[in-house]
């Protein structure tokens, strides 16, 4: 298969050590226009030279490089003749490779320190004594590497950023990719444009055009299917798709009855009207609700969602004749998940909405998106003019409120969280002052409790609001909402919402806990 890279002519790797700022760096090198991608720190050499790198990064890492089995790229890295840039770990590294000494150092660096620059070198342009940058380290360079020289030092590391004297080969103690480290994207851009002497051809545009050619290539004049849900990666995807085939795209959108207040009418208007997509609606409501009946085990639910989900999308798309393709929107940091799965990085990934479609429907896979951020996705989104309220939406689950909705799901109850979490959604969700919030979402606990409205006596639901604030939902926190907006939500569910006479909000954060509730 023709990756994105094939199309393009300049391409940075980056070797992945374990450090929690891989992707980090990734991000930045995109951000200043380079395409690059990230491998296990022990990708082999052919692979490497075979990709034609214009340049390569060795990213930190938890290792220390004086270990027995630290962990070590092949060594043929700093021969191919293009520059190369070690971070924290990849600095030790270099240095000991080159034959300098690494030591524990007395004190561990960490936090905010300063910059003092020695010698002049295109690498530090920009760069002012005394600039701060963002240290994370206990091994600092003791004895310098053969041939090398220092560019700069810092409060505690006297190599702070070295370089060859010969090679085009550089170490920072640093880490340039975080943003205390205010000039680290200048340093990033000077590695890029004046050492490895890049153009900087990547972006959001000209991925569109690449990428449009790509899947007109590989779906070879036939049909493709896509599920829709909503969320904004199907969306991106079935935009890109259809400006490369146009409607030899089908898209089918199944509406499950457990998605948000008014979810199926808006995303189904965006796709027909705005978007102009081939698409099938199948309003599954009744089927879903029935299957659900009785069953309060949240992963017995999901496996029913699941299994109904992939039953009825098999019906559809049989319906449309056989189509060879399916598309889906897998992401970048689900491809690294998968390459590094006994690298460094390895995480565990624990929902799969669809995985089981393509195997079971003997298709190909298409996923255009498998080269990108999900930052970048709202970008290419935005440029292929998907609206806002899709680039902008929350993740929601497959399973949808069905897991919010604590014990048996029915019509009722279904309606109570329906009104419950859509004034969430107005106060949180379409409020721009909380552009942050990873997720904002109400939860109908199975428990009654007694107030007093008017002169009555109530004894009725009580609804948790959960609201986090995520990178990237393995760790949450949860948010700290202004008591004004806390207090206008509760109110109005309060007095809104038939059946509730309680709002309870949840302080705890993941881990332990999770954001959803089931
Ligand atoms: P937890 O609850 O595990 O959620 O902290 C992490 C993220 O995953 C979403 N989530 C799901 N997404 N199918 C999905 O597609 C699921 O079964 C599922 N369960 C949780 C959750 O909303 C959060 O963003």
């Amino acid at each position: 298969m023709k990756r994105y890279n094939d199309y393009h002519q300049e391409l940075i790797l980056i070797l992945d050590f374990g450090s929690q700022y891989t992707q980090l760096i990734a991000r930045k090198v995109r951000e200043l226009g380079v395409y690059c991608e990230i491998y296990p720190y022990n990708h082999s050499m052919d692979a490497m030279k075979a990709m034609n790198p214009r340049g390569i990064i060795l990213s930190g890492g938890p290792a220390s490089i004086n270990e027995k089995n630290a962990p070590l790229c092949d060594k043929g890295v700093f021969d191919l003749g293009v520059p190369v840039l070690g971070i924290c770990y990849g600095l030790q590294l270099l240095s000991r490779v080159f034959g300098g000494k690494v030591e524990k150092a007395p004190k561990r660096e960490f936090g905010k320190a300063h910059l003092y620059v020695g010698t002049k070198d295109k690498f530090l342009d920009g760069i002012k004594d005394g600039d701060i940058v963002w240290m994370s380290h206990s091994d600092k360079v003791l004895t310098m590497p053969r041939g090398f020289v220092t560019l700069a030092r810092s409060d505690n590391s006297p190599h702070a950023a070295i370089r060859n004297k010969e090679a085009t080969i550089y170490g920072v103690q640093f880490h340039p990719e975080v943003h205390h480290t205010p000039k680290g994207k200048r340093i990033l851009k000077n590695f890029l444009y004046k050492i490895c002497r890049l153009k900087g051809l990547f972006s959001p545009k000209s991925f569109v055009e690449l990428a449009t050619e790509k899947i007109r290539e590989e779906s070879q004049g036939e049909k493709v299917i896509c599920a829709l849900s909503g969320g904004v990666d199907s969306s991106v995807v079935a935009a890109l798709i259809h400006r490369a085939i146009g409607d030899n795209l089908q898209c089918i959108f199944v509406n499950n009855g457990v998605l948000r207040k008014n979810e199926a009418e808006e995303v189904i208007a965006a796709y027909r009207e705005v978007l102009h997509l081939n698409l099938k609606y199948v309003n599954a409501e009744d089927r879903f609700l029935k299957a659900l009946k009785g069953i309060k085990d949240p992963e017995r639910k999901r496996k029913v969602i699941g299994r109904l989900f992939i039953k009825i999308f098999e019906e559809e798309a049989g319906r449309n004749g056989s189509a060879r393709f399916l598309a889906q929107g897998t992401l970048y940091p689900d491809v690294i998940e998968s390459v590094s799965a006994k690298g460094p990085s390895a995480t565990i990934k624990s929902h799969h909405n669809v995985g089981g479609l393509p195997k079971r429907m003997k298709m190909k896979l298409i996923e255009p998106l498998r080269e990108l951020f999900k930052d970048e996705v709202r970008i290419v989104g935005r440029e292929l003019g998907v609206p806002e309220n899709i680039v902008n939406r929350q993740p929601f689950p497959g399973p949808g409120l069905a897991i919010r909705i604590i014990g048996d799901v029915n019509r009722e109850r279904l309606e109570i969280l329906k009104e419950a979490d859509s004034i969430i959604r107005q106060e949180v969700e379409h409020n721009p002052a909380f552009k942050h919030i990873w997720q904002s979402f109400a939860i109908l606990i199975p428990v009654k409790t007694v107030g007093v409205m008017g002169d009555e006596r109530t004894y009725a639901n009580v609804i948790a609001l959960r609201v986090v604030e995520s990178e990237d939902a393995m760790t949450a926190d949860w948010a700290r909402l202004p008591y004004a907006t806390l207090d206008t939500t509760a109110r109005r569910i309060i007095n809104e919402v038939p059946g509730v006479n309680r709002v309870v909000y949840d302080i705890s954060s993941k881990p332990p806990s999770t954001i959803e509730w089931e």
